[in-house]
This record gives structure tokens, sequence and C-alpha cells, in this order.
């Protein structure tokens, strides 16, 4: 456990700022979550109450501070300090030294190369702070968008788990990606 006020270090970019998230940023943020083209690929349901965001920014961040994850990370413009988005990375087995990535970045800033540059910044962190192994993404099948982000970061498909998420009521397929520390040794070195 982590002292309470433990936040993840401000990570930064070229052109972004990620950095914890605080309660003051759930207004902004519901402008952007409570769109259903958002959360078509997501595990999470678009908010449809300020309440839910709320929650997410405080309640749900502060129990991931308190495990000492670097998750959920605001995404923020420099020098705007308004999120566009989220992501982050957290164990998905820790015994197996495994971490999950995942992102989102609101619907007016799709398609500026976002959800690459700051998963490039939180993967790097990751693998220098956390030193996991293996590093996975699960995308929901037709994401065709979340796929590119990946494999533009190297990432490599492994398959899909057919029909393994109920979501909404139906059977999803989901791909798996994943990126090795072994190959994001490499990946770094060739910059
Ligand atoms: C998926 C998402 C994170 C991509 O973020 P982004 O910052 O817009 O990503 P990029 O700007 O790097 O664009 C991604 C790539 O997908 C491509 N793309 C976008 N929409 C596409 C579509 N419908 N079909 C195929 N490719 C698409 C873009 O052309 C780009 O590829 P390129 O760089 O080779 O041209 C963003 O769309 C998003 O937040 N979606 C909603 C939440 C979500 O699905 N999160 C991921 C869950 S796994």
């Amino acid at each position: 456990m982590m002292p309470p006020d433990w936040r993840p270090p401000t990570l930064t970019t070229a052109r972004l700022t990620l950095r914890a998230f605080e309660e003051h940023d759930a207004d902004p943020l519901f402008e952007y979550a409570r769109n259903p083209n958002v959360t078509r690929f997501t595990l999470w349901d678009h908010h449809r109450t300020p309440a839910e965001t709320v929650a997410f920014v405080r309640d749900y961040a502060r129990l991931r501070y308190r495990e000492g994850m670097a998750e959920p990370y605001a995404i923020t413009l420099t020098p705007n300090p308004h999120p566009i988005g989220a992501c982050g990375c957290f164990w998905s087995s820790e015994p197996n030294q495994s971490m999950e990535l995942g992102y989102w970045v609101a619907e007016p800033y799709w398609g500026r190369g976002i959800a690459g540059e700051a998963s490039e910044a939180l993967i790097n962190h990751a693998f220098r702070d956390y030193e996991p192994e293996r590093l996975q993404a699960r995308v929901i099948a037709g994401n065709f968008a979340s796929c590119r982000v990946l494999e533009k970061l190297s990432f490599r498909y492994e398959g899909t788990l057919r029909a393994s998420l109920l979501r909404r009521s139906r059977f999803d397929d989901v791909m798996i990606y994943s990126l090795l520390r072994s190959e994001w040794a490499v990946a770094t070195r060739k910059k």
C-alpha cells in the first residue's frame, strides 16, 4: 500500500502532459466521457451523469494510486490543463509480471496520433519502473484504430479469444496484443 497522497509521476512528451487525475477534472472529462462513440469498443459504458465521472476521477483513481499503479493518467495537451482522455498501465497478473495497457481519447482529438504518443511515454515508464516481462493490450474486434495504435507501437498481434467477452448483451471477440521487455529494449535502442 502507498501513502494516501501518492500519485504516479507526471510524464511529458512533445505535445502532451500525462498526470494523475484530481477531482476537479470531473466536469471537463464528463463532456467527453458521456459520448457513446468513445465507448463503442470499451469495457466501460459512456457516463450518463457527472457523478459517474466523479466516481472515476476520485474513487477509482485513488484506489489505483493507493496500489501504486500508473493508472489512470489524465492525458492533457500542453499547456492546457484539461483532460482530453485517459490512459494507464496496471498489473494484469503481478505473479507473472504481466501488465496491461489501456487508453481512450476524446472524439474531437481523434486522428492526431495522441493515443500513440501518450502510450509510448507510458510504456517506457512502465518497463523502467515496474519491470514487467510482458505488456499486453486487449482490443474488442472491429476497433481498427486501436489495432493501428498498437502496431505503430511495435506490439505483436497474438490471436483472438472468440466470443470471450459478454458485453451489452452480446458476445464479443477479443484480440490480444503484446510487447515483451526484450522487444521494447530493441525498439528503444533503434530510436
Ligand atoms: C482508438 C483510439 C484510442 C485511437 O486514438 P488516436 O489518437 O485517434 O489514434 P491515431 O491518431 O494514432 O490513429 C490511429 C490509426 O487508426 C487509423 N484509423 C482511425 N479510424 C480508423 C478506422 N475506422 N478504420 C481503420 N483505421 C482507422 C488512423 O488512420 C491511424 O492510422 P495511421 O496513423 O496509420 O493513419 C481513439 O480512437 C479512441 O479513443 N477511441 C475510443 C476508445 C477506444 O476504443 N479505446 C481503445 C480501447 S482498446
